[in-house]
């Protein structure tokens, strides 16, 4: 089943024309809703003359019903020539659109997510985007609903949707592609079978991808769960896409732990710099705290040790299991929200700042290349860097140890799915 605004070939195009469309006839929303009206039919072909004269149609009729506008109220001339002058300059302003593949669009994370991506949270006011939603055939149904509710909010910067089934569909052309999509452990489900279940469905995604996707420039954010291993499985599947373009999202942990310490220091999220996740986004994760400082002042001699190892520690590891106890459902808003601040810093950087990703490791702090381990890194030119040369006490090097144990179990388990 596949559903659209329009015909997939007409999208690549439709984005410039509805600028042209946008300026042409002094950018109000009307023209906008008109242009997107006639493309959306695509009774012709958009490079046609058929298709100039409509445009020309289109703002001949914009211009007369202004004309008409200031003809009963002459005093609002100037007000009129200097909107069209602002729309001019918007649109002069206005990046490409970018196309963004969410999966699992219908799900709890989805709905956190897309409608904050549509509203420019993510690339900002100057960049439009096209959504392109995947989910399985049953879930299509609520997809719809998904994308009724995206027109209803009249964004802007969303210049179209695409719903459907098929990730080749899904991915095609794609300059992001956020993974939230995965099977949920069902009762008697072993954590094994977990595992293979979902190394099957991020294998034909990374596959997918692979054919589809933009290539070299595509950046895949992975927050289907286990995270860091399906990073792993979806990258190993995509050979065109360098591996240094995907990352498990564990930007949630280091959310967690920078709310959990600036409500203990009483401080803002903001004030505390060179906090870190370590590892795998489970709850053998390690939330780091030792090179962390606030307003110049290290944590270590801020923070009770005990408090540290005892509190601190297990309640980010285990925060996850914490929410579906008090709400009844898993973290969904934070875990969208988190998603936004993980890809914003992809896509803009981080300026210096240090946040936490798993990333491809390199065999950085002696974590074996290959695995997808959290690392703090920082994001400069759509790129990463981990964080090298911290010291590490022998503790944090025992807890680096156990979470890197457990993802080599992981990918030992879906050995067969992870092509040389
Ligand atoms: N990395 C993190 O920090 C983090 C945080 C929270 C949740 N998660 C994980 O994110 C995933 C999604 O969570 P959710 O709460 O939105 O779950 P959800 O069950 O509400 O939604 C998942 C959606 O994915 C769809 N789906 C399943 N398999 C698919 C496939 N092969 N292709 C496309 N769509 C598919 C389902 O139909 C469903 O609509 C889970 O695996 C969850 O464990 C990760």
């Amino acid at each position: 089943m596949l559903t659209r605004f329009t015909k997939i070939a007409t999208v690549r195009r439709a984005p410039q024309l509805l600028q042209t469309a946008r300026f042409a006839s002094g950018g109000s929303r009307t023209a906008f809703t008109n242009a997107r009206d006639i493309w959306g039919g695509s009774q012709f072909d958009i490079t046609t003359p058929a298709e100039a004269q409509a445009l020309k149609e289109l703002v001949s009729t914009q211009q007369a019903t202004q004309a008409a506008f200031l003809k009963k109220f002459p005093q609002s001339a100037v007000e009129v020539q200097r909107i069209n002058a602002v729309h001019a300059q918007a649109l002069a302003d206005q990046n490409p659109p970018l196309r963004v593949a969410v999966t699992g669009a219908s799900g709890q994370i989805g709905y956190a997510l897309i409608y904050r991506i549509a509203s420019g949270a993510v690339f900002g006011p100057k960049t439009p985007v096209i959504l392109q939603l995947l989910e399985l055939p049953q879930a299509m149904n609520s997809l719809k609903g998904v994308e009724m509710e995206l027109r209803d909010c009249a964004f802007p910067n969303l210049v179209d949707v695409v719903l459907t089934d098929k990730p080749e569909v899904a991915f095609e052309g794609v300059d992001y592609a956020l993974l939230v999509g995965a099977q949920p452990r069902t009762k008697g489900m072993e954590r094994g079978d977990l595992l293979l279940k979902n190394a099957e469905i991020f294998s034909a995604q990374g596959k997918a991808l692979n054919t589809a996707a933009k290539g070299r420039d595509t950046h895949v954010l992975v927050v289907g769960n286990p995270a860091n291993t399906n990073a792993l499985i979806a990258s190993r599947n995509a050979p065109k896409i360098p591996a240094h373009n995907f990352s498990a999202m564990t930007r949630l942990d280091h959310n967690r732990g920078l709310g959990q310490l600036a409500e203990k220091l009483n401080c803002g999220v903001t004030d505390i710099h060179n906090f870190m996740i370590w590892g795998n986004h489970s709850a053998t994760q390690f939330p780091d705290i030792s090179h962390a400082s606030l307003h110049g002042k290290p944590l270590s001699s801020l923070l009770d040790n005990d408090w540290v190892v005892k509190t601190f520690i297990p309640a980010v590891q285990q925060r996850g299991a914490a929410i579906i106890a008090a709400r009844g459902a898993s973290s969904a808003a934070s875990a969208g929200s988190s998603l936004i601040d993980a890809t914003r810093d992809t896509h803009f950087g981080t300026f210096g700042e240090v946040t936490s990703a798993a990333v491809c490791s390199n065999g950085e702090y002696g974590v074996e290349a290959g695995l997808f381990f959290s690392y703090p890194v920082i994001y400069a030119n759509k790129s990463w860097s981990v964080v090298t040369g911290l010291p590490q006490s022998e503790f944090a090097q025992q807890m680096m140890k156990a979470t890197e144990a457990e993802l080599k179990s992981e990918r030992d388990a879906v050995a067969k799915l992870l092509p040389k």
